[in-house]
């Protein structure tokens, strides 16, 4: 069972009060519950729903699309790496091989000590800076082996 903080509820009724369909606004506030809550579970996935009068399926189909939602419970800090053409051609799997031997991390793989997830993207809209990844809601492009341990070692 999700416990909705008063913050969240009041966040989504003022992007829904926006729009004419709150269908609209489905995105924003599956954004919202990930950013407060780390992951969907299927309770967010049903609050979200019921918020917005929008179906299960509809809310589970929309969610399940994008690669940056979450469907399990993640660390505390969601790595999202680049591996796509551009970035793989600046080098980023050399990026995923400095975050198995620095950290012990996999595609899809929490940390023992909760610190790190990974997830692999297929493209985060940043080509002209690749190699690039997202820690968090944060962005960092341009990466190398370096720069990619240095960043991390900001996030405890
Ligand atoms: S291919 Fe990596 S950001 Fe586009």
């Amino acid at each position: 069972m999700v416990v909705l903080n008063q913050k969240v509820l009041e966040e989504i009724n003022r992007i829904k009060s926006k729009y004419h369909d709150s269908r609209s606004c489905l995105l924003p506030a599956l954004y919202i519950f990930q950013r407060e809550y780390g992951w969907l579970s299927p309770e967010a996935l049903e609050a979200v729903g019921e918020i917005l009068n929008i179906p299960k399926a509809t809310v589970k189909g929309v969610s399940t699309f994008y690669a940056m939602f979450s469907h399990k419970p993640t660390g505390r800090h969601l790595i999202q790496l680049c591996t796509n053409v551009a970035c793989m051609l600046m080098g980023g799997e050399r990026l995923l091989d400095v975050l198995r031997e620095q950290y012990g991390l996999e595609p899809n793989i929490t940390t023992p000590d909760n610190r790190f997830s990974l997830v692999i993207m297929e493209c985060i809209g940043a080509c002209d800076t690749a190699p690039a990844m997202l820690v968090d809601t944060d962005f960092h492009g341009n990466l190398t082996g370096e720069k990619v341990i240095d960043i991390l070692e900001k996030y405890k």
